[in-house]
């Protein structure tokens, strides 16, 4: 199963979200989106409680990890990340993002994901400021800044959300990956790069239309354009 780590920084990734995938073919559909070159895919956990919708759990991760080779990249948009973590490890995602707002003890669930050789990340919603991360951030792997309001695909990027990039690029350096999610699509994505975010999230801008392998490449070429 190849190198299923997140990728080092210092490389642009695109990172197509499942949310806008058909759920009925969803390894059919990672396969579409690795055979365009992408390393990572982004799946959304969603417990009907943090945010208002409801999406996939351990199970399901664990049956896709037989047909991909892909890096599962996990965004927990979950109540109790602490309780639940362990059992997303082993159905066999390579990071975890979990969300600060939710968070109780950060620091340990960072710590216990490297001891299970998983990434960590952490998140903040739009309207949650970086300060709240500042202890927390230089620990993790990736910081992810949610550009829409967490629990729906297809929503536009949240302009002052996605500003807090350039705030999270000063703190954490350029080792760490800045992922950004919400509204990413080939119009959006030299603004977020511009600002420093390296890791690129897109749902309905990849999986809303027929051609994801063009899809892919124009959110790539935009990637290029500095802004
Ligand atoms: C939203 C999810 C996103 C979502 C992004 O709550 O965390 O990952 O899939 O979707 P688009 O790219 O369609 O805005
Ligand atoms: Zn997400």
């Amino acid at each position: 199963m190849g190198d299923l780590r997140l990728p080092k920084a210092g490389t642009v990734e695109i990172v197509p979200s499942i949310l806008s995938a058909d759920f009925a073919q969803l390894a059919d559909e990672l396969a579409q989106v690795k055979a365009a070159g992408v390393k990572m895919v982004h799946l959304d956990v969603m417990d009907g409680h943090f945010v208002p919708n409801i999406t996939i759990g351990p199970p399901v991760i664990a049956k896709l990890r037989k047909h991909s080779d892909l890096v599962f990249d996990s965004h927990l948009m979950i109540s109790e990340p602490e309780r639940y973590a362990e059992q997303f490890v082993e159905a066999g995602v390579n990071n975890l993002t979990f969300h600060i707002e939710v968070a109780k003890r950060p620091e340990w669930l960072i710590e216990k994901l490297h001891g299970w050789g998983c990434t960590a990340g952490i998140t903040l919603n739009p309207g949650t400021p970086v300060d709240s991360i500042k202890e927390i951030a230089p620990l993790c792997d990736m910081v992810l800044v949610m550009t829409v309001e967490p629990g729906f695909g297809a929503q536009p990027m949240m302009p002052e959300a996605a500003k807090k990039v350039v705030q999270v690029r000063e703190m954490v350096g350029p080792d760490i990956r800045v992922e950004v999610d919400g509204g990413i699509n080939p119009e959006t994505t030299p603004i977020v790069v511009g600002y420093g975010a390296d890791t690129l999230v897109a749902g309905n801008a990849i999986f809303g239309v027929g051609d994801r392998k063009a899809a892919i490449e124009a959110i790539r070429k935009a990637a290029l354009i500095r802004r």
